[in-house]
């Protein structure tokens, strides 16, 4: 089936809820739960239950210094209040970035063979290697990093990004400090939190103490002014960026680079959408030199190949990279692989394999174009309806300013009048508030309906 022809169906009366008095002016107030200062009372962390036994064991104190759910989980719990209160609506969700489009067959009937050889004695394999087949590192390192001296052994493959983020915070403990981008993917700063490498969280700033806050906003061309950032031994970087979908230049990763190396930092660099790269920004950090001796790499199939379910992913950590006694850190790595996973399933690793064949490469191409005209819908619609909007160049992500609002009671707006999710801005970090991410991960008729929603609630 063509990507390009995938679409839904609406029944006729699918946009009929948007009747001419439901669709409001920019500035109309909605009757929505209204938040304080744009915080999000969150109710995904349940109330206090009154249980008849306790157990003698504490808290984690530091599980207790995170706000409420996770942002995604809140966000689907919302959609699912939503869907209770209308259970005719037809919900559109360009909410959590998760992708819609199926895997291109070159790589399921892979997975299927594979899968099929484990029924016979010849084919089965149980436990693999922690580190990832050494066929797929070996097409991993190829693929993506030739010419910049990344090798085999530099790769883990993994169970995705998101896991790797986890055990990398598990790598440094909890006696480092951070910095991440402002907004930024909460699970850097949610791992950090876990971590305990943090301070509480403070209510009037939004920010958790002991982190530091690397603003990016349309003034800084979301690059941070790295004059005014405090060293710290981690920074969390991710390029193109989620949220807002900025892409840094091979000047501005230079100078990171640079900076990481003055303090004596370690960058963590998040390229999970490094193939949505429109032009020649660097789609890895390696491409900078001195970088790997300053740089650790995660970055997944999630979003190439719609593996979000199937989970695979890959973290480079270079033998040049060595902690300040002169340790390798990828030994350590290696050590906290093998202690907390048992390698990713044998499944998606010949799915993986077969991403990085000529065919796979080209499926894999088609799909992120996909959703790259996706996403140029979403830009033109919002252009067209006025707004400032950011992204969607380098990035399944567009970024839409709505200036002096909370980015709570823009979601909940939408999701009122239009049914369509989307993501609050502020669930990103402080500097997201008053902005609304866009996904363009969608199947292309629910992308032109929700358009076409949002063009009749902002006209
Ligand atoms: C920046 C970024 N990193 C990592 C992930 C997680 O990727 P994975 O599915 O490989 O865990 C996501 C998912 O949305 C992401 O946006």
């Amino acid at each position: 089936m063509s990507l390009t022809h995938l679409s839904i169906s609406f029944s006729s009366s699918s946009s009929a809820f948007l009747s001419s008095n439901s669709i409001n002016s920019r500035t109309l107030k909605v009757a929505v739960p209204a938040k304080k200062n744009g915080i999000c009372k969150c109710i995904a962390t349940p109330p206090a239950e009154t249980a008849a036994y306790k157990t003698k064991v504490s808290r984690n104190a530091n599980m207790a210094k995170l706000q409420a759910g996770y942002l995604f989980p809140e966000i689907a719990r919302r959609r699912a209040a939503h869907i209770l209160k209308y259970p005719d609506a037809q919900v559109i969700s360009l909410g959590i970035g998760d992708t819609t489009e199926p895997i291109p067959e070159v790589i399921t009937s892979a997975m299927a063979q594979r899968s099929h050889s484990l029924s016979t004695l010849e084919g089965y394999s149980g436990y693999g290697a922690e580190q990832g087949e050494k066929k797929l590192r070996a097409a991993i390192a190829s693929t993506f990093y030739a010419d910049m001296g990344i090798e085999e052994s530099d790769i883990f493959v993994s169970d995705g990004a998101k896991c790797d983020i986890s055990r990398l915070q598990l790598l440094f403990g909890s006696n480092v400090t951070m910095a991440v981008q402002d907004p930024s993917y909460p699970a850097y700063v949610d791992s950090s939190v876990i971590m305990g490498q943090t301070g509480q969280f403070q209510k009037d700033i939004e920010k958790y103490g002991n982190i530091e806050y690397m603003r990016c906003s349309p003034e800084n061309g979301f690059f941070p002014d790295l004059s005014t950032i405090q060293k710290t031994d981690i920074i969390f970087f991710c390029s193109p960026n989620n949220p807002t979908g900025s892409a840094a230049t091979r000047e501005q990763l230079t100078q990171l680079v640079r900076f990481a190396k003055e303090n004596g930092s370690i960058i963590v660099y998040d390229s999970a959408y490094a193939m949505y790269i429109s032009d020649d920004r660097p789609r890895s950090i390696f491409e900078i030199p001195g970088a790997k001796e300053v740089a650790i790499e995660t970055t997944s199939f999630s979003k190439y190949a719609g593996f979000t379910g199937v989970r695979l992913g890959w973290t480079v950590v270079p033998k040049e990279l060595l902690f300040s006694d002169g340790f390798p850190v990828a030994k350590d790595f290696n050590r906290i692989v093998c202690t907390c996973f048992n390698g990713a399933s044998n499944i998606a690793q010949a799915g993986g394999l077969a991403c990085l064949s000529p065919e796979g490469l080209k499926a894999m191409h088609e799909v992120v174009s996909f959703y790259k005209d996706n996403t140029k819908l979403i830009v033109d619609t919002f252009n067209s309806l006025g707004f400032k909007v950011y992204g969607g160049e380098h990035a399944p992500y567009v970024w839409v300013h709505f200036p002096g609002r909370s980015s709570w009671d823009v979601f909940a707006e939408i999701l009122e009048k239009t049914h369509i999710v989307t993501t609050p801005g502020s669930g990103f970090g402080p500097g997201g508030e008053g902005f609304i991410r866009v996904s363009a991960f969608g199947h292309r008729g629910n992308v032109l309906e929700a358009c076409k929603r949002f063009k009749l609630l902002y006209k």
